[in-house]
């Protein structure tokens, strides 16, 4: 058996340069062996960028990448072991779905009759047995996408790339494939990486993460980590509704410290590996989830904040709350509305310490 760590794909301080852009600026990962690995980031952070020079569609200017142990810099994308699924799926529309699978095969030299009995076992595989002798057009946007994930698969990649591959779809099918994606990826066991914009994406698909920025990886990690711990109000603020609260570091005890922040002061945990001093200026991150709203009296555990009700959203699965407290908004989500209590005017905000996670950039 494998170690479950073995790094299956290493990027070491890859840069990529278009002319006076840097697409990707000193990029360093590592993915390991048969997880699905996400980049999530912005457009135009780096992310396709990433994945072609991975593909050998790109050469780096600087760095190395680097497949089971090997460097691959120099290797032609077709002897990379590597297959790739594009954004806007790129099927031959003047072939038909089996021509279009038989492609890479073809242009492999593989012999006609176990060609087609790999093309018909992958189209099974991708769930269009039957619509082998089908045109492009005669598809819809979900059987499109699985025609090209089956015509990536059919090359027996070692890792397939996947260019936010559902994004052109529409929001529930969107979802729906998601799983699909995710359940066929731990049947093969294989290593993907896979590029989206779309963070709860990411998050509910992923093992791995790295959240990219303007050519650089911010945070790599897991979806937990990245939501919970982010290092920057960037990443907190790109993967979901957050509270960032400006305050100030006004003691420091072992690994707890009391930040001030508005009219008062909150003692919390320091997450480890981040370097604190008395009067630095951090950011106290809150996502919206963890707080609670309570009557103006009440008297919850944790930390009060007395504020007033400011304006409210109904999400379905969620009400919405800005709460103004000492005259900055927080945003407070309560879960199913229709059983809870609801709330106007003053209020208390309830938050637990080890809710709070600290940032300092
Ligand atoms: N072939 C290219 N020629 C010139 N600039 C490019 C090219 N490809 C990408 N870029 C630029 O590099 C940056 C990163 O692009 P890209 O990797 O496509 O981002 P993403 O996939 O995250 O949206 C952008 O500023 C983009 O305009
Ligand atoms: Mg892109």
């Amino acid at each position: 058996m494998r170690s479950p760590s073995e790094v299956h794909l290493r990027l070491e301080h890859v840069t990529k340069r278009f002319g006076e852009t840097t697409a990707v600026n000193d990029v360093s990962f590592e993915v390991p062996r048969g997880s699905f690995a996400t980049l999530l980031g912005p457009s135009g952070c780096g992310k396709t960028t990433t994945l072609r020079m991975i593909a050998g569609f790109y050469d780096p200017d600087h760095g190395d990448i680097v497949l089971g142990g090997k460097r691959i810099n120099e290797l032609p994308a077709h002897r990379r072991g590597t297959a790739m699924v594009f954004q806007d799926y790129a099927l031959f529309p003047h072939m038909t779905v089996k021509e279009n699978v038989a492609y890479g095969l073809r242009v492999a030299g593989v012999p006609g009759a176990d060609r087609e009995r790999r093309v018909h076992d992958i189209l099974q595989f991708v769930g269009l047995g039957g619509l082998g002798d089908r045109w492009p057009n005669q598809l819809s946007g979900g059987q499109q996408q699985r025609v090209a994930v089956g015509r990536a698969l059919v090359l027996e990649p070692q890792i397939l790339l996947l260019d936010e591959p559902l994004s052109n779809l529409d929001a529930k099918l969107r979802v729906q494939l998601r799983w699909e994606l995710r359940a066929l990826q731990q049947r093969l066991g294989m290593t993907f990486v896979y590029v989206t914009h779309d963070q709860d994406e990411a998050l509910s698909l992923s093992d791995w993460i790295a959240v990219m920025n303007a050519g650089k990886v911010e945070q790599a990690g897991t979806p937990w980590e990245i939501y919970y711990h982010p290092r920057t109000s960037f990443l907190a603020d790109f993967v979901g509704a957050v509270n960032l609260v400006p305050g100030t570091v006004q003691k420091l005890t072992g690994d707890e410290a009391v930040i001030a922040f508005g009219s008062r002061a909150i003692a919390v945990r320091v997450p480890s590996g981040l370097a604190l001093a008395v009067g630095r200026e951090v950011r106290l991150c809150v996502r919206p989830e963890a707080l609670a709203l309570r009557p103006p009296s009440a008297d919850p555990d944790g930390v009060r904040l007395p504020g007033v009700v400011a304006r409210r959203a109904f999400l379905g699965d969620l009400m919405r709350y800005w709460v103004t407290v000492d005259g900055r908004e927080w945003i407070v989500d309560q879960p199913d509305p229709g059983a809870a209590a609801d709330f106007d005017g003053p209020v208390t905000v309830a938050v637990k310490p080890e809710r709070i996670h600290v940032i300092a950039e």
